[in-house]
């Protein structure tokens, strides 16, 4: 799934809110915990290391191999995926670097 606030409603604590309320879920029903994937920079990295995600491994070429379009972002293509993760208890090691 992907996570995203309307581009007019965005930088208000929406998403922060909606993260949040995912978290607290997701540990109330007995999750170890979570896994997120998003580029390897940007504001999503510190989005989700604010709420105590940690860098597990490099998904290369994720986004080529994905996506249709190239995808840039200050002028910068995205190509790797960064998986973090957000742990409750037990090991959650990602399981996906290339
Ligand atoms: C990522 C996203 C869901 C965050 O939602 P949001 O409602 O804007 O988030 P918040 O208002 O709670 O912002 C939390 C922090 O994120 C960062 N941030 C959010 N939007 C930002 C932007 N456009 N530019 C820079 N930093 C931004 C800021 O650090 C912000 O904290 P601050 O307001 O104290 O500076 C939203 O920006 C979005 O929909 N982005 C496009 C889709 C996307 O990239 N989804 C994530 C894919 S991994």
């Amino acid at each position: 799934m992907n996570i995203a606030v309307s581009p007019s409603h965005q930088q208000r604590g929406i998403g922060t809110r909606l993260l949040e309320t995912v978290i607290d879920k997701m540990q109330e029903s007995g999750a170890k915990g979570l896994e997120v994937g998003t580029g390897t920079f940007g504001y999503q990295l510190t989005f989700y290391q604010r709420q105590g995600f940690r860098v597990d491994c490099i998904d290369k070429g994720f986004f080529l191999k994905n996506y249709p379009e190239p995808i840039f972002e200050n002028g910068v293509q995205h190509k790797d995926m960064l998986r973090l993760t957000l742990e409750f208890s037990g090991d959650t090691s990602c399981q996906r670097t290339v």
